[in-house]
This record gives structure tokens, sequence and C-alpha cells, in this order.
């Protein structure tokens, strides 16, 4: 399975430290918050990803990212014109997929806890249809809502709707088989003329062909998209980093444990850096893995 990851849009709510750096650059606690999708993706066994920035932006990734060589990754680009929605990902990054399965994760999303790894091994194995992650929130009206019946089938998708059904919100990491481009092209665009992935999704749920897997109380979802909600995710992963003496979302600590770099490819990242980023990297050598 492939990976997209959107990167896009003019970051306006975050006025004016989005005016010169991307959002998906600006950092979480100690790492870019695109680091956080970029280590799900490696969780899932993702490792052919397509990065759609805003215009004129990629080069600002690819000197973060590179051509991903060095986690063991293959890192693409591509640049969306102008906020046409996050469904056109499908469209932009078609000739990428090449008629593959694929998953799309928005930048800005943090997933964090126990049994993810497999819940997202298992999505990504499904070939067919559509699965998304449903979380449960305090807030539904700031997003795409699933109504689910007892028996976690999906009865309805709402997006960002004034008198929600449900309080599960859908996160922004989805999982579809091939014929995913060609949905979105037939979606016709919302009002505010965007192509909705809850517009793509509904189409899948109206085929009966939408899989909805509700995150357990033991998983994390935050979506960093304001000043509180970035600098709230900058302070969950320190408090979990420091209590624990572990990283979330390192991607080169995920690269290694799942065998795509060697020790040797650590020591070289380490050497890059002085700081305790370093002395983290260089610590899980002397660990047994
Ligand atoms: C988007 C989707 C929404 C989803 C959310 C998750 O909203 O449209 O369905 O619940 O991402 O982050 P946005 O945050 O782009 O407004």
């Amino acid at each position: 399975m492939k990976g997209i990851i959107l990167a896009g849009g003019k970051g306006s709510r975050l006025y004016p430290a989005t005016r010169a750096v991307s959002k998906h650059l600006l950092m979480i606690y100690d790492k870019p918050l695109i680091y956080y999708p970029v280590s799900t993706f490696l969780l899932a066994g993702i490792t052919e990803v397509l990065i759609i920035t805003a215009k004129d932006q990629a080069r600002s990734y690819q000197a973060l990212l590179g051509d991903g060589s060095q986690w063991g990754i293959r890192f693409s680009y591509a640049e969306q014109e102008s906020a046409a929605g996050i469904a056109e990902a499908f469209l932009i990054g078609e000739e990428f997929l090449d008629g593959s399965a694929c998953a799309l994760a928005l930048g800005d999303n943090i997933f964090y806890g126990a049994g993810l790894t497999g819940m997202l091994q298992e999505m990504a194995g499904r070939t067919s249809g559509a699965s998304v992650m449903a979380f449960q929130v305090n807030d539904p009206q700031r997003f795409g809502i699933v109504e689910i019946d007892a028996d976690g089938n999906p009865l309805s998708l709402e997006e960002k709707p004034a008198n929600p059904r449900a309080n599960w919100a859908v996160t922004g990491l989805y999982f579809y088989g091939p014929d995913v481009a060609e949905v979105a092209r037939s979606v016709k665009p919302s009002a505010r003329g965007e192509l909705e992935i809850t517009a793509v999704n509904q189409v899948y749920l109206e085929r009966g062909e939408l899989n909805v897997v509700r995150l357990p109380r033991g998983v994390t979802w935050l979506d960093a998209g304001t000043f509180d909600s970035m600098l709230e995710a900058s302070h969950f992963v320190q408090t979990v980093e420091k209590r624990q003496g572990l990283k979330v979302s390192c991607i080169e600590e995920v690269a290694w444990r799942r065998g795509l770099i060697s020790d040797g490819q650590v020591r070289d990242l380490a050497a890059a850096f002085n700081n305790e980023y370093r002395d983290y990297l260089l610590s899980l050598l002397d660990q047994p893995s």
C-alpha cells in the first residue's frame, strides 16, 4: 500500500507564524509536525509516500525529509495549487498511486497509544473499500462525524454538523482501495467549493464498503491546527517523553525498530545532531530491541 500525506493549505489560521514557514514544518515539542504522520505510516508498514504541499512549498519539505532513503522510505513530492479540498489529494496523486490501494494522512494529525500499530497494520492490509478511524470527542461540531450502530457499523456521515448525531470524529487517516481516485472524481465540490473527504467516504458508506474502527481509550488522537492545539500537542509529547524517556513518533527509531535502517545508519543520523535527540538515538543501540 502507498501513502499520501497532505501538508498543503496556506495555514492562515496560524498567521503570522506560517507566513514564511509551512505549518507542518513547525515543531511539536522536539520535532517537526510532519514527523508524526510519517511515523504513523511507518508503523502501518507504508514506506512509499507522496507528500503534497502548498504551492511553492515542496522545496522546504525536501530540505527536511529528502528522498527518504536515510530512513528506508521513498518520498515523492507534489504541490496543491489551491485549497481545493482534501479529496483532491487522490487526483494530484493519481499517477503516483498508479492503481494501488492507498492511505491518506492529514499532515497535522498525531496518533499515539497502545495497540495502535496492530490497528494500523490491519487497516493497511485491506485492499478494497474504505477504512477510517473514529475517535470520541467533546466538540463534534469541529470534525467529520460518523454515527455508528451498536455493532460498530456506520449509519451516517456529516462534515462539521451544527447538531451532531454522534460524538465520534472521523480522524485524518484514511485507507482506500485502488478505486479512490475514481470516487474522488465523481464527487461534487461542497458549498465551500472543496472536494470533501466526507463526500468520498459517503460513497463508500452508500456502497456498504465503509469500515469504521473505533479507537479505544488507550489511544490518543490530536490535531495540531491552531495555536492552542499545537501547544497542547507539544505538552502532551513532552509529558510522555519526559516521564518515560521514550520518544513519540521518532522516525529514526521507528525505521530502526522495523529493520528499515541499520545500527550504523542510526549512528550516522545521530552524528548530524548535537543535542538530546542525538543521545536518544545512540541510547537505542545499547538496548535490546
Ligand atoms: C478535516 C476533515 C474532517 C476530519 C478532520 C480531522 O477537517 O474535513 O472530516 O474530521 O480533518 O482532522 P479540517 O480539520 O481540515 O477542517
